[in-house]
């Protein structure tokens, strides 16, 4: 069995669905005290149950600082510290400049920008020396996407992000790396397809991967694992990429 993350605690925000769900799972099942957070109840209840392993489910927007406030508020009533930060939370969806409204600007910019630097800005009093901060990135920080500049931009500064943040908490040895999936079998991803056209989107992106298939949530849980771990001692301010070859060829 596999406890290298026996005695930490961690925090998954967006840990109710795909990517999340699956590293808390992963976190857990490696011995760490897992945190998850999502906004809607329902899943976040059916999330904590898959976990198990004494896991707890916070509600929570990562888009509005309250939310935040009370989460770590929670962590520290219930653990008095983090170890592991994965500020996950996030998606987007498509429009074509020219149609690109404030609407769709605000919530994507909301969640994987704004959101993610206020995850990581209000855990800096709960996170102790030699913590993982791991931000999930994407394959589009890199390329360029029809109809998916927001999204794709949104997580550009994700990467850049990261590469600053290595510099700030130099001081205190807390890591902070970018995890990059390229396309991910979740429902974040199906939903990018108009209704009925799921299959297609799903298909099409397969040929875009050079392992000619989708990834799964479990494979990128194991990447997230590792940059959670001591494994990953040197690594800081990098980009890992686990998207079968999607942006690398
Ligand atoms: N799947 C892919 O192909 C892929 C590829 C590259 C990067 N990513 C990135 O991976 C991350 C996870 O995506 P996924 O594919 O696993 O999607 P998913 O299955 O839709 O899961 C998204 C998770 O984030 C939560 N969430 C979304 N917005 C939130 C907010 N404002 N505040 C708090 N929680 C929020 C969702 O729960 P609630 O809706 O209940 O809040 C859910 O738990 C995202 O950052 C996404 O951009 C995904």
């Amino acid at each position: 069995m596999n406890t290298k993350l026996e005695g930490k605690v961690a925090l998954v925000t967006g840990g109710t669905s795909g990517i999340g769900l699956a590293s808390a799972q992963e976190f857990a099942a490696q011995g760490a005290r897992v945190f998850v957070t999502g906004r809607r109840q329902q899943e976040l209840d059916a999330a904590v149950e898959a976990i198990g392993h004494g896991a707890a489910g916070i509600r929570g927007d990562v888009a509005k600082l309250d939310d935040l406030d009370r989460v770590y508020a929670e962590i520290r009533e219930q653990a008095g510290h983090l170890d592991i930060l994965f500020a996950n939370a996030g998606g987007g969806d498509m429009k074509p400049l020219g149609e690109i409204d404030e609407e769709h600007f605000d919530r994507i910019f909301g969640s994987n920008v704004r959101g993610l630097v206020f995850t990581v800005q209000k855990a800096l009093p709960l996170l102790r020396e030699d913590s993982s901060v791991i931000l999930t990135g994407s394959t589009v920080q890199d390329t360029g996407t029809a109809s998916f500049s927001i999204y794709s931009a949104s997580k550009a500064a994700v990467r850049n992000l990261a590469r600053s943040w290595a510099l700030d908490l130099a001081p205190r040895r807390i890591r902070v790396n970018v995890l990059s999936p390229g396309p991910v079998l979740t429902p974040g991803l199906t939903g990018l397809a108009p209704a009925g056209q799921e299959e297609g989107l799903l298909a099409y992106l397969a040929t875009q991967v050079p392992i000619g298939r989708l990834g799964k949530p479990e494979e990128i849980a194991k990447v997230a694992a590792f940059l959670a771990s001591s494994d990953s001692s040197f690594m800081n301010g990098s980009a890992v990429y686990a998207d079968g070859g999607a942006a690398q060829v």
